[in-house]
């Protein structure tokens, strides 16, 4: 490391960290919130880059279009050694909507609004409900304790993706491995080949239904974009791929972590049972204060000036999601779960034009799957002491890993 790094290093946060909590933001970060709204970070390799901590100053330069999220810009940001090994030039398939820019990305996106839309979901929703309900029976008949994670957590977005997709549930448990390595493998080549095997599986997936269509999205797109020629095969599957992980991983955790938050505010989840009708309000509220996705990446296309700095062309800038959605000048008592807050506005999603595609099936999926599971547990504790429960490191999405639970 040469001297100018190393004397960086020493003056600035690390980021990404393990949280101290799981349900707050780690507390070494708590200088770069007295430094905002925007501070220097390192990364892992020990580049520094820019942290994004204001609310006022995210949404301006989420919407900002001289940050780029082009992955493949040799000056993007990569917050660990597994992410930087995942960057390939040569595959197309790797950097579909979240990897590209407009306009390009305004054409992929267009293709899947509707199938995403308030509509079609509003209709999903009876099946989450059923899928909801057949989980809880299982859990309930195989008795307690129950380790909330593989029995409910993740199977509820897996299963729901897996319909809206035409995915075979039946292959959960390759795909569910896949992401965790890709997610969370303990080294770059293990991640590597977790988007090679995703690769592989998809590539087979369409080839198989392009000979035998079914009902899901992919059949909708290989009918109506890949054999018009709007697609190509390769960005088919990326989009396959992004829809599929992104689907199930974000919504599991934040039912996991939602879930442990809940039982340990044993007054919040109260008042959330005298009155159900806060539920809309508490998801919302909760995906402020959990902030799961918590660094959204871009790098600077042009010199920015914000926040009395001056971002320059080549700076990477990353969003801190959490704290961002506990700016105190944008809520109040921004550390507090509060049902009586309006919290939208928060950049749980994202915001601008990469802002979550999947956020009304995330929402839809968190209403009926939290009040579901406390209406039919009226007991549910956790089983073992809060502070023995394993929770996600902070270069992942944050969640927990198990959660094991008793009524
Ligand atoms: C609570 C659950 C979820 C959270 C917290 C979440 C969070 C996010 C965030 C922060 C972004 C923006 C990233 C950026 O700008 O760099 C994003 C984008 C995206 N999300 Fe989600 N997400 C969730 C659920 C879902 C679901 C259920 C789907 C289903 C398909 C989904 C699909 C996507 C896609 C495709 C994008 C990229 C959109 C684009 O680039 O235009 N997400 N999500």
């Amino acid at each position: 490391m040469s001297e100018a790094i190393s004397e960086a290093v020493t003056e600035t946060v690390e980021f990404p960290q393990d949280r101290t909590c799981p349900y707050h933001p780690p507390t070494a970060y708590a200088p770069l919130r007295e430094q905002g709204p925007l501070a220097r970070i390192h990364l892992y390799d020990g580049r520094e880059v820019w942290v994004v901590t204001g609310h006022a100053e995210a949404r301006a330069l989420l919407t900002d279009q001289r940050l780029s999220s082009d992955r493949l810009n040799p000056d993007f940001p990569m917050p660990s050694a597994r992410f930087e090994g995942l960057r390939d030039e040569t595959r197309k398939s790797r950097a579909m909507l979240l990897g590209v820019d407009d306009p390009e990305h305004n054409v992929q996106r267009r293709m899947l609004i509707p199938s995403f839309g308030l509509k079609r979901i509003a209709a999903l929703r009876p099946r989450i409900q059923q899928i909801v309900d057949r989980l809880l029976d299982d859990m309930a008949a195989a008795g307690q304790p129950a380790e909330l994670v593989s029995a409910f957590a993740l199977p509820v977005p897996s299963m729901v993706i897996c319909e809206l997709l035409g995915v075979p549930y039946a292959d959960h448990e390759f795909f569910e491995d896949a992401s965790r390595r890709l997610l969370r493998g303990p080294t770059a080549d293990d991640s590597r080949k977790a988007l090679d095997d995703l690769e592989e599986y998809f590539r087979e997936l369409i080839i198989r239904k392009e000979a035998e269509p079914g009902d899901g999205l992919l059949d909708e797109l290989i009918a109506d974009r890949l054999r018009t020629g709007d697609l190509a095969h390769d960005e088919l599957v990326g989009m396959a791929m992004i829809l599929l992980v992104a689907g199930h991983e974000t919504t599991a955790n934040m039912i996991s972590l939602g879930v442990f938050t809940l039982l340990q505010q044993p007054e919040k989840l109260a008042a959330l049972r005298a009155d159900p009708s806060l539920m809309p309000t508490a998801v919302e509220e909760l995906l402020r204060y959990l902030s799961i996705a918590d660094g959204m990446l871009r790098v600077a296309t042009e010199d920015i000036e914000i926040g009395g700095v001056t971002i320059e062309k080549g700076d990477g800038v990353v969003f801190s999601t959490s704290l961002v959605n506990r700016d105190a000048t944008a809520y109040e008592s921004p550390d507090e779960l509060d049902w009586n807050r309006s919290a939208r506005h928060h950049v749980a999603f994202g915001f601008g034009i990469h802002q979550c595609l999947g956020q009304n099936l995330a929402r839809a999926e968190l209403e009926i799957a939290l009040h579901t599971l406390f209406t039919r547990f009226p007991g549910l504790r956790l089983a073992a002491p809060a502070e023995e429960i394993p929770f996600k490191p902070g270069d992942t999405l944050q969640g927990m890993v198990e959660l094991p639970v008793a009524w």
